[in-house]
């Protein structure tokens, strides 16, 4: 079985050295495993949450986007998209939103850390508090949720929103699940819960000030500097009073940690060698400049291009956006209907009044759903949820709920076999036969059950 990997990257800033040693560089390695399906994505509808600068808003996502094309991310083999192009997304939100106990986003930590710090002030507990701050956790929970993703790779400040993902998923399949399995004729849950993936042999970067680093501290070096800046960058990282000649401990030293996230293990063993000997700490900037320079400078030239191309960006990301509904349109569509928002006709004629009359009558089913085409499809399947029937695609609902109507009425005496496995109704083709059945007289004997079932 492929596992699912899935993870969001907030659109706020500019991608420095540390975001790319601690999560792009790993993360981009993890999705060339064999086994792995990757879903990467721009959570840019998490960026209004903090950001109310349209125009940083979207610079950011855009320098987002090209830093991991630019870094070696393969659209071809990723699933790489905006969250804001899955309306699925929100969807989903409203639908988890509506099952999350409102006690439980008390909890969250970035609602509590505004809750500490107004009442701190002596302000009121939710002053300059949005909604979006409060439903964060859950919105997160939908990104997760509406694809099935087994694992998620985060930093540990993140561990308690996976959790959440986990409750309110629970409790959505606790509440939901039989309905669900009714309205789809599919076993098992709705909603696959999602494990937290934090990886220990991942570098944490320290800034400039020795701190880790972060754009709240201030101290970041943006990945894609231009050689000058760069270099006056690293040479302003805070280093220690030993003069030239005295040696200089590596433990604690920032500079010798972002030296060895862009160095091979025999490159920071000479380096370390270096510093006992007391390489003065001008040379060993330079070094760590020439060192960080090499390892981005093929990738600030790739960056460069995509940039350039906004036209082109937005093509490979609608691309993904394309692929990744290929998941959530027929997720969410059964999701809809197990919670009652299913289209009126398949509520009416086809499944629930059957089962109003005769609850336990094992009989084949007629199952309409919506695919990620935006087609209104339907499938006949035996008692066993066996499949016969692969109904045509329909423009509309209402044009596959005639078809069906036709097939119940007049299927019994006039289905017939077209070529290769199609199957038609006077003349005109309405399907395809199931995998693996030896005719259309399995067909035909099936709806003849529904046809006598309905008259007695
Ligand atoms: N909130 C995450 C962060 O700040 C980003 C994110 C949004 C995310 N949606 C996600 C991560 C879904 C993993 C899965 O880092």
């Amino acid at each position: 079985m492929t596992v699912r990997v899935l993870t969001g990257i907030t659109t706020t800033g500019t991608p420095h050295l540390g975001n790319y040693a601690g999560a792009i560089r790993p993360a981009i390695a993890a999705s060339r495993a064999p086994g792995v399906e990757s879903f990467f994505f721009l959570a840019d509808y998490h960026a209004l949450i903090k950001a109310d600068d349209p125009q940083r808003v979207a610079r950011s996502r855009l320098e987002i986007a090209a830093t991991w094309l630019a870094c070696g991310l393969d659209p071809d083999k990723v699933v790489f998209y905006r969250q804001s192009d899955i309306v699925e997304i929100p969807q989903l939100t409203w639908l988890l939103i509506c099952v999350a106990g409102k006690g439980l986003l008390n909890r969250a930590h970035a609602y509590k850390a505004a809750v500490d710090r107004n009442t701190a002030a002596g302000e009121d507990p939710d002053a300059g508090v949005n909604a979006g701050l409060y439903m964060y956790p859950v919105l997160m929970a939908a990104d997760i949720l509406a694809f099935g993703a087994h694992k998620v790779p985060v930093g540990r400040d993140q561990i308690q929103h996976i959790e959440m993902a986990r409750d309110i998923g629970q409790r959505f399949n606790h509440l939901y699940g039989q309905a669900w399995r009714q309205a789809t004729g599919q076993s098992g849950e709705p909603l696959v819960l999602p494990e937290v993936q934090i990886d220990e042999n991942v570098a944490t970067l320290p800034g400039l000030d020795g701190r880790k680093m972060s754009k709240s501290y201030d101290n970041t070096i943006p990945l894609f500097a231009p050689p000058a800046e760069l270099k006056r960058l690293v040479m302003s990282i805070v280093t220690d009073s030993r003069a030239p000649g005295e040696p200089k401990d590596t433990e604690g030293s920032a500079l010798f940690q972002l030296y060895q996230a862009f160095s091979t293990a025999g490159q920071a063993a000479e380096m370390r060698h270096a510093f006992a000997d007391g390489i003065g700490w001008g040379d060993a900037k330079q070094r760590l400049f020439a060192q960080v320079d090499e390892a981005v400078a093929p990738m600030r030239e790739n960056y460069a291009q995509l940039i350039a191309r906004p036209a082109q960006l937005e093509e490979i990301l609608q691309e993904g956006a394309r692929k990744a509904r290929e998941v959530t349109v027929p997720l969410l569509d059964g999701l809809q209907r197990a919670v009652g928002l299913g289209s009126f006709q398949a509520a009416s004629g086809d499944e629930a009044a059957p089962r109003a009359k005769k609850p336990a009558a094992r009989l084949p089913q007629f199952k309409q759903y919506r695919e990620a085409d935006g087609r209104f499809h339907f499938k006949l399947v035996d008692a066993d949820g066996q499949l016969l029937l692969q109904g045509d695609g329909s423009a509309s609902p209402r044009e596959a709920g005639e078809r069906i109507a036709r097939l119940r009425r007049e299927g019994a005496s006039a289905l017939h076999a077209l070529e290769q496995g199609a199957v038609g109704l006077m003349g005109e083709r309405v399907g395809t036969l199931g995998a693996g059945l030896a005719g259309v007289d399995v067909v035909i004997e099936a709806l003849r059950q529904l046809s006598e079932a309905e008259a007695g």
